[in-house]
């Protein structure tokens, strides 16, 4: 028997995630909850997801969802939402799947209020609480991850870990937060920020850390241990940073891990292009580097041999881990739903949604929850991460004072 999840937040982004829970083989049974009838609607009529879909576990508030009996909640609403629900969930016996950030508040202290709460709910209960952090199955992720068990970085120097979101990209950061904010959950948010820009209190990019940081930071395998933090204050009166209360549009942080490893991190909202891809980083090793889809590796020994350098251009499908087959002939069916099932073998399976995270980060939740073990971006790690963007802006805050970084 497999188990039953329920997702909670059904706008443009827990819309992509639907499919792939219902496609789950380790899934026997979803629920659906959204506070917009009509969000909810749209996938019940839907016969490839009726499948798994009873008429009752249809959900139109949190706490109702909260009381069912649903093993497993996906919280995938507006990101100030995110640690109140995961919280109430787990006191309510589910186990959490919740979209980045942890949290996303003004005031970096009830952030960090929020990380403890979570880490210590879910150490009461018992209850799986996993980040759903796109970037940890970025395709360089994956790949790096393997290199650096495997030791061939050697020592992992320096690295630089990055998300460009400029406010007027493609992905547009006006657009995207007018229908957050345009739903009933989103116009009381806006109430909510007005409390704070009375209190003088200011946000700023650092406080969705998570893509410049995630990835990177689990290949590098290391705490972070202090860090010193810039912002640039955007200078023309764009009313987006006046609305939603920034400080700063763009962030820069140099943080020191445990390790010894120092990174640089950038957060911006406010630049025109960016480096490579707008959400990469790059790592540097006595041994082995990578940046921008180049492996870079010298087999230095110790003590030092004369060496060459060979560097290997690499495709997304040779960085990434293979999905067992069972669940990718499954997720198949959830992605090319126009196909007939006799095609669907004649058909390659390229993972879809943020470089193709959507369909591991659906399966490692399940699985963790499955076979009741640790996630692979469990409370503690998510918390810390988030930790290190609510730090970094801290000190840039006071202007880059150096801060010590709080771990679970
Ligand atoms: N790369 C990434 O990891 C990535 C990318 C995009 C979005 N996200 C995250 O996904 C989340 C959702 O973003 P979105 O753009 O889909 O937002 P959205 O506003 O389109 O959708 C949120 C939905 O949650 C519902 N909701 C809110 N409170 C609820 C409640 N109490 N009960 C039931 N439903 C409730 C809303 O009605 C809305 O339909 C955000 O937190 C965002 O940070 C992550």
């Amino acid at each position: 028997m497999g188990i039953s999840v329920g997702i909670v937040g059904l706008g443009q982004f827990g819309s992509a995630f639907v499919p792939l829970f219902k496609a789950h083989p380790l899934v026997d049974r979803i629920a659906l909850c959204d506070m917009e009838p009509d969000r909810v609607k749209r996938f019940a009529e839907d016969p490839f997801i009726k499948e798994k879909l009873r008429e009752n576990d249809l959900y139109y508030s949190f706490d109702d969802i909260c009381k069912s009996d649903i093993d497993a909640i996906a919280i995938i609403t507006q990101p100030w939402l995110h640690a109140p629900q995961a919280v109430k969930a787990m006191e309510n016996g589910k186990h959490v799947y919740s979209a980045v950030p942890v949290i996303y508040l003004p005031d970096g202290d009830e952030i960090l209020e929020w990380c403890d709460k979570l880490v210590k709910t879910s150490e009461k209960t018992g209850m799986v609480y996993m980040l759903g952090e796109t970037s940890y199955y970025h395709p360089e992720s994956m790949f790096c991850r393997r290199k650096a068990k495997e030791g061939k970085f050697g020592n992992i120097f320096y690295a630089e870990g990055e998300y460009f979101h400029d406010v007027d990209s493609v992905c547009n950061l006006r657009v995207v937060n007018k229908k957050r904010t345009s739903t009933k959950s989103g116009r009381e948010y806006l109430e909510i920020l007005k409390k704070y820009a009375e209190r003088g209190i200011k946000t700023g990019p650092m406080h969705y850390p998570t893509h410049s940081v995630g990835g990177l930071f689990s290949v590098i395998g290391s705490r972070a241990e202090k860090v010193i933090g810039y912002g640039y204050k955007n200078q023309n009166n764009d009313p987006f940073f006046k609305t939603y209360n920034y400080e700063f549009s763009n962030e820069v942080a140099l943080v020191k891990m445990e390790s010894g490893t120092v990174v640089r991190i950038i957060e911006f909202r406010e630049v025109a292009g960016s480096i490579a891809d707008s959400e990469t980083f790059r790592i540097f090793g006595t041994k082995g580097s990578y940046a921008e889809k180049r492996w870079m590796y010298n087999g230095r020994d110790n003590p030092p041999a004369p060496h060459i350098l060979k560097t290997i251009i690499l495709t997304d499908e040779q960085m990434r881990d293979p999905l067992p087959e069972e669940v990718l002939k499954e997720f198949k069916k959830a992605i090319y739903r126009d196909k007939k099932e006799e095609d669907l073998q004649n058909i390659d399976f390229v993972p879809t949604g943020h470089k193709g995270s959507h369909p591991y980060l659906v399966h490692e939740f399940v699985s963790a929850v499955y076979k009741e073990r640790k996630p692979a971006i469990d409370v503690r790690t998510a918390a810390h991460w988030m930790a290190v963007g609510v730090m970094a802006h801290k000190s840039a805050l006071k202007d880059g004072e150096m801060l010590k970084i709080p771990h679970w």
